[in-house]
């Protein structure tokens, strides 16, 4: 239960986060979610924490901590605060060459091999931007063969609150400069003056769930031929990278593509995965 205190004391009880109660919230956030906060983005979790206790009326890390740690209310609560505690920093097109690369050959490819559906997935889709851009690449590829080829793309995030903004799809109106131009033509339409969103046929092709990559073999996600999962990882730990990376391997199809951020892993390998010379990209695609 929150403990409503004074705005004096509370602003006494939450002046510092010591070292020890500091790497218990580290420790529950690497946990949870793969994060690892480095201890010089201590002011970065404080500040997040601090601020969302002001907001439920906790005035002391430790209580709040159990709180969180608890089953049940301290679930929701932690719902909200994982969004407060992850980076959600995205664009449309963030990657160019990671789409050039499934525009220019794997698509095509694909298409040469006769291909009937493509599953896609965004794994940390944070406000929705990659997912509507592989949408756009995608449904613009398949222009041109009669609708034979079904595609759909999910997106997802370990924060709901993210979740939510991405299947809201309304993005403020400077950012439409960000897609591009043959994109923004066909793909993109005004809401009112101030904000644009993506057109209801490729909404209908996009999917959103909250998805918890360290328990993403628990998700009913499995041969896709894309997957998609760009400055995620870069917030893990070097051999959790590994870790996940062999999973997504494990849920790709034949031919199926995986896109990394360059330099989100070094040295990475899979048996059944070969690495794909694209220039600027972190690509891997599965054998037969
Ligand atoms: C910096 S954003 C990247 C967004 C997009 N992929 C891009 O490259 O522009 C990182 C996203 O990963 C999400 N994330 C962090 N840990 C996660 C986890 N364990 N499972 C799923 N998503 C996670 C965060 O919530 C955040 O929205």
């Amino acid at each position: 239960m929150a403990v409503a205190l004074n705005p004096h004391d509370s602003a006494l009880a939450l002046a510092g986060m010591d070292e020890a109660v500091f790497a218990r919230w580290v420790a529950l956030l690497e946990r949870r979610t793969g994060v690892v906060v480095a201890p010089q983005r201590k002011p970065f979790l404080v500040s997040a924490v601090r601020a969302r206790m002001r907001e439920v009326g906790y005035g002391n890390f430790m209580q709040y901590f159990e709180h969180i740690s608890a089953p049940g209310a301290g679930a929701v609560e932690w719902a909200t605060l994982v969004d407060r505690l992850t980076v959600h920093e995205t664009r449309f097109f963030r990657h160019m060459p990671s789409f050039d690369l499934i525009r220019e050959r794997w698509l095509p490819e694909r298409l040469g091999n006769g291909i009937g559906a493509l599953h896609a997935w965004s794994v940390g889709c944070a406000s929705g931007e990659e997912a509507w851009s592989l949408a756009m690449v995608l449904h613009h590829g398949l222009l041109g063969h009669g609708g034979k080829v079904h595609f759909g793309v999910t997106a997802s995030d370990v924060s709901s609150a993210a979740v939510a903004t991405a299947r809201a799809a309304i993005y403020p109106r400077g950012r439409i400069e960000e897609v591009p131009a043959l994109y923004r033509a066909k793909y993109v339409e005004m809401r009112g003056e101030e904000a644009f969103t993506p057109i209801a046929s490729l909404r209908k092709r996009v999917a959103f769930a909250r998805v918890n990559l360290l328990q993403a073999a628990a998700a009913p996600l499995q041969r896709l031929n894309l997957i998609f999962c760009q400055n995620v990882l870069m917030y893990f730990a070097r051999e959790r990278r590994r870790e996940l990376l062999d999973g997504l391997a494990g849920l790709l199809e034949p031919q199926g593509l995986l896109l990394i951020g360059p330099g989100e892993v070094t040295s990475w390998s899979h048996p059944a995965l070969t690495r794909v010379a694209w220039q600027g990209t972190l690509a891997y695609q599965r054998r037969d």
